[in-house]
């Protein structure tokens, strides 16, 4: 008997269905041993409390297509998991009890960075596990690619599509806010589908004047309405030099619901135009995945059940050059997959007329 864990941890991302669906039709079409899939649910709090159960065939039917996750996801912070929980349970303990106790051969885990991070921790605890790469965020190291990402530039661009008209209309400057607190993969590209004229990201920290500026030579060229692409985390050259403790502390102080709207009010003041915020928000994480990340999110769980039927484990898989590949947990725990400010995708974006207001 084959006994196979499965959670989904984390902010969640289209295709996480698919992807587990991806592994348990490659298992159970490629063995005649019997298996049996044990669901944990919301994330690795379904681990640390045993709250499982034992996943029927049905529950895998018709999945392919659907958002969201059938297992549930909740954020169990890599810094406090060596913390006991308020009534005192050992939470690395109590996962590997968890495991021990329903005899299972693998755990696959489907995380970003942070739920990467637990799992390397258990695959040094001595617990077989294999990891998908899902996020919005297309941040994890040592993939090209996670899932989820594509189908969120869908909807985020389309954000950024329908916001174009009615700032022609009114001739307006409008900021879309796209996720991204620490990496702005989802903003570049988003920003560029969607013809941002400015695209603001953590990596890359704006000057103000710079912005303004843009925003002036638009109108001097007859460009009625001008529209920005803010990532969540996007960061003014002043910030950027403030420690992360100060900078905490100014966010949380802040009079602005996020950055946006601090960069609305800056510009107003600068260039006298009207400025609007549009937050796509969690739309941009909900819905059906887009038949890219379908194929892709079906490719990685098939490669994951081919490992688990090889017996390989302690790895992520990943894309790179493509190709999948298995990376070793211990190689992508705690790394971000960040932009390189001197990345060919920024050169180019710059050639194209993009401004990113430094
Ligand atoms: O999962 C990634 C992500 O969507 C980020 O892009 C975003 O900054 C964050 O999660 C939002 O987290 P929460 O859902 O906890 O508000």
């Amino acid at each position: 008997m084959l006994r196979i864990g499965m959670l989904t941890s984390g902010g969640d991302c289209q295709a996480l269905n698919a992807a587990m669906r991806g592994v348990y039709k490659t298992i159970i079409k490629n063995t005649t041993e019997p298996v049996e899939f044990y669901g944990f649910e919301d994330g690795y709090k379904g681990l640390i409390y045993s709250k499982f159960h034992i996943l029927k065939p049905e529950e895998f039917y018709n999945i392919l297509t659907v958002g969201g996750t059938i297992l549930g996801t909740s954020r169990v912070p890599f810094k406090t998991i060596r913390e006991p929980d308020e009534r005192g349970t050992d939470k690395v303990e109590a996962m590997k009890q968890t495991y021990h106790k329903l005899q299972l051969d693998c755990l696959v885990m489907l995380g970003g960075n942070g739920s990467t991070k637990t799992a390397n921790l258990l695959s040094k605890e001595g617990l077989n596990v294999i990891t998908l790469p899902k996020t919005i965020d297309n941040d994890l190291w040592g993939t090209d690619m996670t899932f989820g990402f594509q189908s969120a530039v869908d909807i985020a661009t389309r954000c950024i599509d329908e916001i174009h008209t009615t700032a022609s209309s009114h001739g307006r400057v409008f900021i879309v806010e796209i996720m991204g607190h620490k990496v702005g993969w989802l903003p570049l590209n988003a920003g560029i589908a969607g013809g941002a004229d400015i695209i603001l990201l953590p990596e890359i920290p704006y000057d103000i004047e710079k912005v303004a500026q843009t925003i002036e030579e638009r109108d001097k060229e007859g460009r009625r309405f001008s529209i920005i692409a803010v990532a969540e985390g996007a960061i003014s050259k002043e910030d950027a030099k403030l420690s992360k403790k100060e900078y905490k502390k100014k966010l949380a102080e802040s009079e602005y619901p996020s950055v946006s709207y601090e960069v609305a009010a800056k510009l107003e003041k600068l260039t006298g135009k009207e400025v609007r915020v549009t937050v796509p928000g969690h739309t941009q994480r909900g819905g059906t995945p887009c038949p890219y990340d379908r194929v892709f999110a079906s490719r990685l769980g098939s490669e994951a059940g081919r490992l688990i039927l090889k017996k390989e484990f302690g790895f992520m898989v990943g894309y790179r050059n493509r190709e999948m590949v298995k990376v070793p947990l211990e190689e992508v725990a705690g790394k971000l997959k960040t932009i390189d400010p001197d990345a060919r995708i920024i050169k180019e974006a710059r050639l194209l007329g993009i401004s990113f207001g430094d």
